[in-house]
């Protein structure tokens, strides 16, 4: 549980809000690179940290990120001209790059300085493993662009499911912290009683939570023998990307993760990036038909206003919800709980204690940040940089071995794989 005024700083996250100045530290990811996937194509709306915001490829491949009111009179951009190397706004033609410099003033005097005394917000962008990334925060102070793992595999070895969450970025970053819900919420019936896709999952597993300096690190460890454990490693990176152990396992490692990114559009609605990878292995049809659950707005189309389309027969011997496609069950459990839950509500128990580890984290986070302290995980200096320890891994463990060594004895193995 959190108290009223904790749960309001956690969880506002516009511009001026102190959570809202802590994520704008961070590189964040803004949209898909397929969303504006031509040069002079068109642009695309962005909503970020309660900011409208339009997309654009220029001529020359570069991507803008501007506020979508045009600086002259207010027009939306999103209906603007893409050419040679600017958007241009429709109602009087004035003209921005990428950086946000207006370029021409049609409609004023030749001679006019206008131009040169407006600048229009424009934040920096990099496009990395089919998403693009916008920086927010202030110009003094950009981090080095994080090149996580995941990043850096070839595209066709990528499949990211986008879809929109209709609450607080905190209700589905608590979701990732919970391990509790996977043998409920995403609970399949088979035949033999087993529950679907853990493995080893009749063992209740053991917790071993590590702060890191990025986030946490989480290990479930289950008994598998009298002297052998299994051990799932993942991760909670700032500001809100939680790293998953999902991959097929090969020779007893992952052949690959999924990192999830619970990106605030508002204080009321969520991105989430479902980011799938495989460090050797191109994405099949199979792996990447779970973007079917999205129209091309990437809004759910089982939602909260059709109950997720629930069939109640299939709760009875199909699995636990009713409700197919997991990303569903998630968005149920959390957009169900309301826009965003009153945590003075909640009773929490003994597997709730990690949501409650990672919201202390936040909170100090937050609170060092308005004591002006770096935040944690981002790294000014790139000779400083190394990102290889922000992964997932399996591994078979025997009781004289601790999982930490063979972790950090691994870290860049599987990418050689
Ligand atoms: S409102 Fe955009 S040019 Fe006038
Ligand atoms: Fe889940």
């Amino acid at each position: 549980m959190l108290s009223k005024e904790e749960n309001e700083l956690l969880t506002r996250v516009h511009p001026g809000t102190p959570m809202g100045g802590l994520f704008r530290c961070y590189w964040i990811p803004a949209l898909l690179s397929e969303e504006i996937p031509d040069p002079d194509g068109p642009p695309a709306r962005v909503r970020l940290l309660g900011e409208d915001l339009v997309a654009f490829r220029d001529t020359q491949g570069k991507i803008g990120l501007l506020a979508e009111h045009c600086s002259h009179r207010g027009t939306s951009l999103f209906y603007g001209r893409n050419e040679e190397y600017g958007l241009r706004c429709i109602y009087h033609g004035w003209k921005y790059d990428v950086e946000g410099n207006v370029l021409e003033t049609p409609a004023e005097p030749a001679g006019s300085q206008l131009k040169n005394k407006v600048h229009h917000t424009a934040y920096p962008c990099v496009e990395a493993g089919g998403m693009v990334f916008a920086y927010m925060g202030p110009r003094e102070a950009v981090p080095v662009f994080p090149t996580y793992a995941w990043l850096g595999v070839p595209q066709n070895q990528i499949y990211i499911a986008k879809s929109l969450l209709e609450c607080n970025y905190l209700q589905a970053l608590d979701g990732d912290c919970d391990s509790s819900h996977l043998n409920y919420l995403h609970k399949i019936f088979k035949p033999d009683g087993r529950h679907g896709f853990l493995r080893h999952e009749d063992q209740s597993p053991a917790f071993e939570i590590d702060e890191m300096d990025f986030g946490f690190r989480v290990a479930a460890i289950r008994k598998i023998g009298p002297d052998k454990s299994y051990v799932r490693i993942s991760q909670f990176v700032m500001p809100f990307i939680g790293c998953v152990p999902v991959g097929r396992e090969v020779a007893g490692k992952l052949d690959g993760f999924k990192a999830v990114y619970q990106v605030p559009a508002d204080d009321q609605s969520t991105w989430r990036y479902d980011f799938f990878f495989k460090w050797a292995k191109p994405m099949t049809k199979e792996d990447s038909s779970k973007r079917d659950f999205v129209g091309a707005d990437y809004r759910k189309l089982r939602n909260i206003r059709n109950n997720y389309l629930q069939d109640r027969q299939a709760q009875k011997t199909v699995n636990f919800t009713g409700i197919e496609e997991f990303l569903n069950q998630d968005a149920c459990a959390t957009e169900s709980m309301g826009s965003i839950v009153d945590r003075t509500r909640e009773h929490l128990g003994v597997s709730d204690s990690y949501i409650i580890q990672v919201r202390r984290f936040l909170l100090k986070a937050l609170r060092d940040f308005q004591a002006g302290r770096q935040p944690p995980g981002l790294v000014y200096d790139s000779t400083q940089a190394d990102f290889s320890r922000i992964r997932c891994d399996v591994a078979y463990v025997s009781s004289d071995v601790s999982w930490r060594t063979l972790f950090e004895a691994t870290v860049g193995q599987s990418e050689k794989a």
